[in-house]
């Protein structure tokens, strides 16, 4: 059966990113036979530019039924005064198809390691999981902004914290059975509930460790000993802010895929990073987030797996081979490094 995948480019560098992940799948699907049709639609600032909406009715109802849907970055400078930004695409989307689970897999790349801002004792083994709760907490509660004071409301029922942090259960029990199960107790209600809810999830899952961290903590550990995490789970907040410090570890942004499940309906695939209105247009983005977040697809909705480690291998090789982007140190353009790596699948 032929899989539908809707693919939404956004802004900034996204089309140009997006265009190097649809060459890889259209390489990669060749070669292991797989039958796919993809449809492409506006999204983010492009949705806004288009119809005046960063997710136009008919992107969302295309999303809604495809087989899997693929993202590149959305957002610009020049959306920062308009009275509708592209971010808020990104959160209806999330919202819209009950993607409350995502899946930020941080690993380094032995021939970038040198890239690590962390001393390469530090670096060596990190390979762990980042959980994030997406539908829920402070993101999506009332925002209420007086002209003299303002509140955001943080809110998480038992279900909602029970759900994701099964997950990180689920895929810790495929790994090295660790769950660090991040919060600020000491402080806040949500998190008081969110520990409770963590430790009864845990009894299903006898041979998986659990471990609290507050929040504070964790962001300590993440840089001085990162080794020691398997698969870390937090709210949609903390999970935000700590991603973005864990995808320093590797050494830049651009290598960093995620994948967003939701209990049944389809899954979202996206960089981590945004749309680097820095350098859109120039060709020289890094498309491995993007073209690793293709890998995440084949394995997470398609049960490919041969086609996701044949281009994970393929990104290595190319690395191997000293084809790199600017942000790796390189001067590859980002087609030439979507070429090096189609040639290794
Ligand atoms: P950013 O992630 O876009 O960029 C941060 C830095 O990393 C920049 O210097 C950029 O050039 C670099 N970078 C990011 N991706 C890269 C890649 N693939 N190759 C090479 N270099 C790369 O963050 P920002 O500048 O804070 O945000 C820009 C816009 O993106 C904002 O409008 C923000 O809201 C939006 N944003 C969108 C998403 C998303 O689409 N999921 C995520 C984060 C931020
Ligand atoms: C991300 C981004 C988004 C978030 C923004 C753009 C709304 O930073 O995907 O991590 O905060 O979730
Ligand atoms: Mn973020």
């Amino acid at each position: 059966m032929t899989k539908k995948i809707v693919a939404l480019a956004g802004d900034g560098i996204g089309p140009e990113i997006m265009a190097a992940g649809l060459q890889v799948l259209a390489a990669t699907a060749e070669k292991i036979g797989f039958d796919y049709q993809v449809e492409e639609k506006p999204f983010g600032g492009a949705g806004i530019d288009a119809v005046g909406h960063p997710l136009p009715a008919d992107t969302l109802a295309a999303a809604k039924e495809a087989d899997a849907i693929l993202l590149a970055a959305i957002g610009g400078p020049q959306y920062d005064l308009a009275p509708v930004r592209p971010e808020q695409g990104l959160l209806a989307i999330r919202k819209e198809l009950e993607l409350y689970a995502n899946i930020r897999p941080v690993k380094i790349f032995e021939t970038l390691a040198h890239l690590s801002p962390l001393k390469a004792e530090r670096i060596a083994g990190v390979d762990f999981v980042m959980v994030r709760e997406l539908t829920g907490g402070i993101y999506f509660g009332d925002h209420i902004l007086e002209e003299d004071k303002a509140r955001d409301i943080n809110d998480y029922s038992a279900e909602e914290i029970e759900r994701i942090v099964r997950q990180a259960f689920e895929i810790a029990s495929r790994r090295r059975k660790l769950v660090t199960s991040i919060d600020k107790q000491n402080v806040l209600a949500t998190s008081k509930l969110w520990r409770q809810v963590a430790e009864q999830v845990a009894k299903d899952y006898p041979d998986v460790t659990l471990e609290h961290q507050l929040v504070d903590s964790a962001a300590m550990l993440m840089i001085t000993k990162p080794s020691h995490f398997d698969v870390l789970v937090t709210e949609n907040l903390f999970g935000d802010i700590l991603s973005d410090e864990a995808s320093v570890l590797p050494g830049t942004l651009g290598v960093m895929p995620s994948a967003s499940h939701s209990a049944n309906g389809p899954s979202l695939y996206e960089p981590i990073h945004g749309s680097a209105p820095d350098i859109a247009g120039q060709g020289i983005a890094n498309p491995v987030s993007m073209i690793l977040s293709v890998a995440m697809m084949l394995r997470e909705s398609f049960g490919r797996e041969e086609g996701a480690e044949r281009i994970e291998q393929a990104v290595d090789a190319a690395f191997k081979e000293g084809v790199l982007t600017a942000d790796l140190g390189g001067r590859a353009s980002t087609q030439e490094m979507t070429e090096a790596i189609i040639k290794n699948l």
